[in-house]
């Protein structure tokens, strides 16, 4: 397995060696941008487009659930947000996006855990517990075929920026940056998968190699692994800002949630 990566890490680093550090960086044309979907084998969106087989609707399932009832001495979502989340239908395809009250930036699990502790009177759900994987599939499905659309003016620009430069540098100890494998070399094969644009639509997702479902956040902990590079912890500034370019990046493409890939 890790050979697999270093063959494909050394041809790629071999392509990049000598080019200038001032290189203009390489992006998708507007007309090219395709989900990951397009390079999964038949059998695996055979099972994302079934309603019944995916596994991930385990998980939207059980939000739905968590959303509509009350936790003991608290609020429902559904108190302030309607009875099958109808308000926040077409939400999740404009995030992360500022929060007002904070002026800082939030992904969908943040926004969760706000409501949590400011409307809710309740902790904060733990990056990756079973309840915040559940009501974030459950949020994000409310969007499920919108398109991504995200504010990046004002006070938010920094933080595209921040993500952009995460995008574009190289790391671990294989030296590659995330341009190298999803701007410059989709559609090439690398372990056994088609290495796609590597856009988020898809997530929280369920993955057959982890057999479960995860948030968009352990993806990208995936592929700093995968170039050995030590992952991000979850919610970390740095991943939250990947998070807005790459939903930048993918504007347009439509909320998969739940995605099922390899
Ligand atoms: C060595 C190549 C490589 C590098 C570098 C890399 N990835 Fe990936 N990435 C992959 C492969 C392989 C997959 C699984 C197949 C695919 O592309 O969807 C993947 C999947 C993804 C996905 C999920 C796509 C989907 O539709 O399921 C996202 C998002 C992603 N990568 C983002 C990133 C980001 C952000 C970085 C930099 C922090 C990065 N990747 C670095 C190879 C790479
Ligand atoms: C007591 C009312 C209340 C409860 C209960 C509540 N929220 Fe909220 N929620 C709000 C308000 C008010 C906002 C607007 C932002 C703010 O003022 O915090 C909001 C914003 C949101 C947003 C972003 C909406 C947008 O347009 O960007 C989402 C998503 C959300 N809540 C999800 C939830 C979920 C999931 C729960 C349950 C875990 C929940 N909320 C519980 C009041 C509530």
């Amino acid at each position: 397995m890790r050979l697999a990566w270093l063959a494909v890490a050394l041809v790629l680093a071999a392509c990049s060696q000598d080019t200038p550090a001032e290189e203009p960086r390489s992006t998708l044309d507007a007309d090219e941008v395709v989900s990951g979907y397009q390079f999964l084998q038949a059998d695996t969106q055979a099972l994302q487009d079934d309603d019944f087989a995916n596994p991930g609707f385990l998980w939207v399932d059980q939000g739905e659930a968590l959303f509509s009832n009350a936790p003991p001495q608290s609020k429902a979502c559904s108190a302030c947000h309607g009875e099958e989340g109808s308000e926040l239908i077409g939400v999740a395809a404009h995030y992360p996006a500022m929060d007002e009250k904070t002026g800082s930036l939030v992904n969908l699990e943040g926004r969760i855990n706000l409501c949590r502790t400011r409307h809710q009177g309740l902790a904060p759900l733990d990056y990756e517990s079973e309840q915040l994987l559940s009501l974030t599939a459950y949020v994000a499905h409310l969007s499920h075929g919108d398109p991504i659309k995200v504010d990046i003016s004002g006070g938010v620009s920094d933080w595209y920026e921040r993500g952009e430069d995460y995008f574009f540098t190289k790391r671990g100890q294989y030296n590659l940056a995330c341009n190298q494998c999803h701007n410059d070399n989709w559609g090439k094969q690398l372990r056994g998968d088609t290495i796609s644009q590597g856009h988020g639509t898809a997530f929280p997702g369920y993955r057959l190699e982890w057999q479960t479902f995860g948030s968009l956040q352990r993806r990208l902990r995936d592929c700093d692994a995968g170039v050995r590079a030590e992952p991000l912890a979850y919610g970390s500034d740095d991943y939250l800002a990947v998070e807005l370019y790459l939903a930048k990046r993918a504007e347009g493409l439509p909320i998969e949630v739940p995605g099922v890939r390899r």
